[in-house]
């Protein structure tokens, strides 16, 4: 074990897309678990998008940063010593931990840590397929649009965690998968190694005519990770009673002020009778357990695939955040603090 807890922490506020120099390095002494406690040291760090806004007081739950404040954000980790009835030396665990080698925890509620099964697919998948991306993609497929048999069922940011995962669970239940995606790279693992039916990139010119061919039946089902103006042309697409679950609003997460909002013409929405399904995973942990149930033997046949895009270190957070953020991530964005075996 090193000497030293390495964080992660905020240098000044992000102006727009996150850049290295607005977080600092740095050394603080390895945390000590009291009665009741126990340390754990973290293995694989989660970035999500969801971190931009929290870091400025934007999402739901997070007050603004400041300079000096850890980076929050969950980690698989391995607890190393403990004070604590229910965990034991060499358990695995997610845990809220933040952005650093070593956390100190008192158990808590189930969204702030949970022990992970070893023999319950790959540890790092859960903080992608098996984890709040994969239980906030099968809350918006089965418990909010529940699409049916030959339904086309579209969904944005499709090679991350939770678009990747959204269209496979629906072609999963007899849908048209088609995703949408920023390269052909990520179009080609959308369908190469998900098995979408289809994958658009929406960089390209024309793009629109692109997803009319993708859905020859029109959009009955449209997941929107990202929101903004991508969100009034698919919707122009949708047909009539279609459902939107809104789930992510990622194009819009580094604006500098809410000003540079992008609002919507609701007339569309009206003119296609559209369901707006507004989805929040915090609604959603108490039934990770069926979650998981459903999705670890998905995961273990190979029949729910998934793609990580991870740096090494903790010292290379920052970047790997900042590629995130400007979209240049392919797969689930993680960071590797340390090995699985101590
Ligand atoms: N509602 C909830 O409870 C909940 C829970 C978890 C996640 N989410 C949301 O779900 C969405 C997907 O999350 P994820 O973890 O699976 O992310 P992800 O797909 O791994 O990464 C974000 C992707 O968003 C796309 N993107 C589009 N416009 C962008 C922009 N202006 N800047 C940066 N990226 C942009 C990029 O893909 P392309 O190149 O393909 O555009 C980028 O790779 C996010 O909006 C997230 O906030 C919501």
């Amino acid at each position: 074990m090193t000497d030293t807890n390495t964080q992660i922490q905020l240098a000044r506020q992000p102006d727009g897309e996150p850049q290295i120099s607005d977080f600092q390095v740095a050394e603080t002494e390895i945390p000590t678990a009291g009665p009741g406690e126990f340390l754990a040291r973290n293995i694989y760090l989660s970035l999500d998008p969801y971190m931009r806004g929290a870091i400025s007081g934007r999402h739901m739950g997070h007050s603004r940063s400041n300079q000096g404040d850890l980076i929050g954000g969950r980690c698989v980790a391995q607890v190393v010593e403990s004070k604590h009835a229910d965990y034991a030396e060499g358990d695995y665990i997610v845990i809220e931990s933040g952005w650093q080698k070593f956390v100190v925890s008192n158990g808590g509620a189930k969204d702030q840590v949970r022990k992970l099964d070893p023999n319950g697919g790959p540890l790092s998948a859960a903080l992608g397929v098996l984890g709040m991306p994969g239980l906030t993609a099968w809350a918006g497929v089965e418990r909010l649009a529940s699409p049916g048999l030959g339904d086309t069922f579209v969904v944005t940011a499709a090679a991350g965690p939770v678009g990747g995962t959204a269209g496979q669970l629906a072609k999963a239940k007899g849908c048209r998968a088609v995703g949408i995606a920023g390269s052909d790279e990520k179009c080609r693992i959308v369908v190469e190694e998900y098995g979408f039916d289809a994958c658009v990139n929406y960089k390209k010119d024309n793009w629109e005519e692109d997803l009319k061919a993708a859905c020859p039946d029109g959009i009955d089902v449209y997941f929107d990770n990202v929101g903004g103006p991508i969100l009034d042309t698919i919707t122009q697409q949708l047909n009539l009673y279609g459902k939107i679950v809104l789930c992510g609003l990622v194009s819009q997460y580094n604006r500098s002020g809410d000003g540079d909002f992008h609002g919507h013409n609701m007339g569309p929405f009206v003119g296609k009778r559209a369901q707006l399904l507004g989805l929040v995973v915090y609604d959603y942990y108490d039934q990770i357990d069926a979650f998981l149930k459903a999705a670890v033997p998905l995961v273990k046949a190979g029949k729910l695939n998934f793609h990580e895009d991870r740096a090494e270190g903790l010292e290379n957070t920052p970047a790997h955040f900042a590629k995130l953020m400007s979209g240049k991530n392919v797969g689930k964005a993680m960071v590797t603090i340390g090995p699985e075996k101590s």
